[in-house]
């Protein structure tokens, strides 16, 4: 693989509404993000696209589908979101109000903070690794891949690619109108940030 296309499900309603986790929709801004990555990417050679099994990935990947009916287009489980337990589908908010002693415990230490029933940083990158390698492996030596993710799962592959101090993992942008672009050549792995709407 020589590139990386690193990309975040486009807007659902749970983001308009601020709530974490579930498996929402995207919104007509959603959808309007995907086709416009899908028209970003008329020109560029993307054999293989992996998604999770949500449906927020699968949609914002319809397009690029639609437009490419070559490509190999994959749900791999490994990819899904972080699964934030108790804390599904609850707004920061709702969370501060109802696990106070949760929510500090976050934001004392991001990356090792657990969700009661469920995930942290800490415990998804064993996963994300697995989807990563197995990504790769069925991608064989296609020049391009794509990976339409969520918010901790990119930052879980970014940090897998380029090295990041673990505490700020769970920290690293990852928008919905841009991309990461990886490109790893036999000495190095070089990165950019690219807007494609
Ligand atoms: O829970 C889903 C979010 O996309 C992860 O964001 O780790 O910054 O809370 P967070």
């Amino acid at each position: 693989v020589r590139n990386l296309y690193l990309v975040r499900h486009g807007e659902t309603y749970y983001n308009v509404e601020g709530r974490i986790g579930g498996d929402s929709d995207l919104t007509l801004r959603g959808q309007a993000q995907a086709k416009e990555l899908a028209a970003y990417f008329a020109g560029t050679e993307v054999p293989y696209i992996f998604t999770s099994t949500r449906k927020r990935s699968a949609q914002t990947a319809a397009p690029m589908r639609e437009a490419r009916p070559e490509a190999t287009v994959m749900a791999l489980p490994e990819f899904d979101e972080i699964d934030a337990g108790e804390c599904e589908s609850l707004r920061y908010d709702d969370i501060r109000r109802r696990f106070p002693d949760a929510f500090a415990a976050r934001q004392r230490d991001k990356f090792h903070y657990v969700y009661p029933g469920g995930e942290g940083y800490v415990t998804l990158r064993e996963r994300v690794e697995r989807g990563v390698r197995r990504a790769l492996f069925l991608a064989g030596g296609a020049p391009g891949v794509m990976i339409i993710g969520h918010q901790a799962i990119n930052r879980m592959i970014l940090s897998h690619f380029l090295y990041r101090r673990t505490e700020d993992v769970p920290y690293i942008f990852i928008p919905q109108t841009q991309f990461y672009h990886i490109v790893a050549t036999q000495r190095k792995k070089l990165f950019e940030l690219v807007r494609f709407m």
